[in-house]
């Protein structure tokens, strides 16, 4: 995906205050009003009450968000329905959103003003990415992508139930109704999906029509013109992709019909079941745990006599977005992965009273310029509440010490306590989560429609129907060939006493550049990290010298001789060959090197991710390499919704960037490269171990 710069909204007001886009020239709701259009149209129109009547979810899917009073009025029903779907996801595009303030300055009608507050309260930055803002305890999830309705919605990954078309008049607002677009609400269609929308043009009429949608007029009320209504009645069903096809959907059950943790405890085995078995409590297991708990029931097991004692057992580490020219798909995961960072840091500090602070962090800039660095952030409209590029004089101010580099800002950003953090997550799932201490897991079985969770001596641990691999690399003992080119790296952080160092040159946030430097916590600077291919648990002299260099320039200190790093702590973290994370469901292929015994069913395509074929139930989140704490919780919202089968809070191309298959995907394409090359057959599946082709 091609990502555009995002463009506020221009929005003036009529005599009688009817919002007006200067852009199109068009009102964004009847002068009757929004709410009241928001309940004919929509509400009424894709019939929602009695469609989420008593189901687990339901899922809308909004072309133009605007100032978003069809999603408040969708939620308001919502929650004064006692009969509501368990849960409520909301996505909408929109290419022109209002600001922060624009939002905040809306009338609104009384029934939704304490909604457009919150509402207004959690806005994110406008960045072209799929903004991810859970309402009522992750019950209401809205998903917002800021662009273009054309690029966005071949990425949206989900099984929309209701469709609602709320662009500008089609002659004003062309792009809103185009043939192409109702064809690709067609790939998105559940099989009873609908569509509402107030325009009555022949063009939205055919355009539906000619997409597999049967169309009728309807009463438009009020003295009203006609409006549209649509069901999906396609003549051949669309294929999911194997992807998507959920692997197994333990957790999707209707309402009332989701079995109570423990599912099945059997007499003295002290096996357990549940619907999802977490291997590893670090910061991607908890994670996973806490987005898990919103859906169903899970048991974490972890071979250590805490959670969080390994990478994520850090004093102290930092998180924060990048910026890269042409904003790839590192940068927008990375960003998108910041930004769900610093909600949840932001929440783990204020419920759970965890150490950490948002209160932004610099990133020294020493390769470009000032001018080059305000030009990229020009060149992709990145907002200042995301990132913003400032002078040595401005940083100083900021960090409070004297900074002699142009510096990114990242205001969003910070530092946390990732124990704190995991433990946080894990609390916040409450009973929906179990937590198996000192289990160390080394086998899985298939049996039936269920994974056994075995330990060395093949007892079984735990029975359930899905499986995570949250513990760092993904692997298994004894799994033979590692299956993916993730790789073990040592680093080690070193812990300074803060009196030693002079008050001026104190940070008052996190500095980061070669290395980074965390302000005084506790009256102890860390400093960090190295990173080395060992595996030498031991605190090492000459990286504790080499942290203190780094603080010495970071904090332009000319002495680093005087500093001495008393403590310290070596870890490890599991980084990919492509320096993405590993998320997903595991391909089939893969589970049957992994797993003895596991017969794969064939893959018909290699070639790209998305249609790999998967292990039913069969999932990872690792190799989150050394931005751990800026990605576990988006991972993990990334996998709790794959394995529920819900909307995707990522884009199908950031998916493909973290799928597990992808391995598959680019050996078997230089594969066919080198056949075509050597004139052989094409279509053959990839052969030989993986990790080997990638140098791991
Ligand atoms: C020195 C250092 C500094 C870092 N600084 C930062 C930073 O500033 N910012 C940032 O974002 N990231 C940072 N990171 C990276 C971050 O800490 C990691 O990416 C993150 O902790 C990985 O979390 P995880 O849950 O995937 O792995 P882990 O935290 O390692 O958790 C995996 C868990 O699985 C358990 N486990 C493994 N195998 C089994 C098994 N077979 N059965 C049962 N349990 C098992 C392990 O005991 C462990 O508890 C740093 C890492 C290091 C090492
Ligand atoms: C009628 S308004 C939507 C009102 C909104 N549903 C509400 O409840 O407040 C139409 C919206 O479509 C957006 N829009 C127009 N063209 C677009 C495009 N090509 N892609 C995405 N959004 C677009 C406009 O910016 C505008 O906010």
């Amino acid at each position: 995906m091609k990502t555009a710069p995002v463009v506020p909204a221009r929005i003036v007001s009529d005599d009688d205050g009817t919002p007006r886009s200067a852009d199109y020239g068009d009102i964004y709701h009847p002068r009757s009003g929004a709410l009241a259009q928001a309940r004919r149209v929509f509400l009424d129109g894709d019939a929602l009450a009695a469609r989420w009547r008593d189901r687990a979810r339901f899922v809308v899917l909004e072309t133009g968000f605007g100032l978003g009073n069809n999603f408040l009025a969708t939620w308001a029903a919502w929650r004064a329905d006692p009969r509501r779907s368990r849960q409520l996801h909301f996505i909408s595009i929109e290419q022109a959103p209002p600001t922060r303030a624009m939002l905040a300055s809306i009338g609104r009608d009384a029934a939704l003003a304490p909604l457009a507050d919150e509402l207004a309260r959690r806005w994110p930055p406008l960045t072209c990415n799929l903004h991810r803002i859970a309402f009522d305890e992750g019950a209401v999830e809205l998903l917002l992508a800021f662009g273009a309705v054309d690029s966005w919605l071949p990425q949206i990954v989900a099984e929309v139930d209701a469709f609602f078309l709320d662009g500008f008049a089609p002659a004003r607002n062309p792009a809103m109704w185009d043939a192409r677009l109702f064809k690709a609400m067609a790939r998105l269609a559940a099989a009873d999906a609908t569509v509402a929308t107030w325009s009555a043009a022949r063009v939205v009429r055919d355009g539906l029509r000619g997409a597999g949608f049967e169309v009728e007029k309807a009463p438009g009320g009020a003295g009203k013109r006609d409006i549209t209504r649509a069901r999906f009645a396609p003549r051949f069903t669309p294929r999911r992709s194997p992807r998507v096809a959920a692997p197994t959907s333990p957790i999707a059950a209707p309402a009332g019909s989701a079995p109570t943790w423990p599912v099945a405890e059997p007499a003295g085995s002290g096996a357990a079941a549940a619907h999802v078995v977490i291997v590893g409590a670090g910061l991607a297991g908890c994670a996973l745990a806490r987005a898990l708990a919103e859906r169903g029931r899970s048991l974490v097991l972890e071979r250590n006599a805490d959670i969080a004692e390994g990478g994520s057992g850090n004093r102290a580490g930092l998180f924060h977005g990048v910026v890269h020219r042409g904003d790839g798909r590192h940068a927008r995961f990375h960003r998108a992965a910041a930004l769900m960072a610093a909600t949840a840091v932001r929440e783990a500090i204020g419920r759970d009273g965890v150490q950490g602070d948002v209160g932004g962090l610099l990133r020294l800039e020493s390769g470009i310029g000032l001018a080059e660095m305000k030009s990229l952030l020009d060149a992709q409209a990145l907002p200042a509440d995301y990132v913003e590029a400032l002078d040595a004089a401005a940083a100083s101010t900021i960090a409070g010490i004297a900074v002699s580099t142009p510096a990114w800002h990242y205001p969003n950003a910070g530092w946390v306590d990732p124990r704190g953090l995991a433990r946080s997550w894990l609390d916040r799932a409450g009973a929906s989560a179990g937590l198996r201490l000192r289990c160390d897991v080394a086998s899985l079985r298939r049996v039936g429609a269920n994974w056994q969770v075995c330990d060395g001596e093949g007892a079984v641990i735990a029975t359930a129907p899905a499986v995570a691999l949250c513990n760092g690399d993904g692997l298994l003992g004894g799994a033979g060939n590692a299956p993916w080119p993730i790789r073990r790296q040592r680093g080690q952080l070193s812990a300074i006493d803060a009196s030693s160092l002079p008050p001026t040159a104190l940070p008052r946030l996190p500095i980061a550049g070669v290395g980074y430097v965390l302000p005084p916590i506790d009256g102890t600077v860390w400093s960090g990290a190295t990173s080395s291919w060992d595996d030498d648990p031991a605190l090492r002299p000459e990286d504790q010298q080499r942290n203190v260099e780094r603080l010495a320039m970071l904090l332009g200190l000319r002495s680093p001789s005087l500093i001495a790093a008393l403590q310290g702590r070596v870890g490890c973290r599991f980084t990919s060959d492509d320096r993405l994370p590993v998320v997903g469901a595991i391909p089939a292929a893969i589970a049957a090197e992994m797993v003895s015994g596991f017969a794969a069913a064939p893959t018909a395509r290699f070639d790209q991710p998305r249609f790999v074929a998967r292990a039913p139930g069969l999932f990872v989140i690792a190799a989150l390499g050394s931005r751990g704490i800026a990605s576990a919780a988006f991972g993990a919202q990334l996998l709790a919704a794959a394995i529920a089968g819900a909307p995707s809070p990522a884009e199908a191309d950031l998916l493909d960037a973290v799928d597990p298959a992808r391995f598959l995907s680019r050996r078997f394409r230089r594969d066919e490269a080198a056949r075509a090359r050597a004139s052989v057959l094409p279509g053959q599946p990839p052969v030989g171990p993986i990790a080997g082709s990638a140098g791991a």
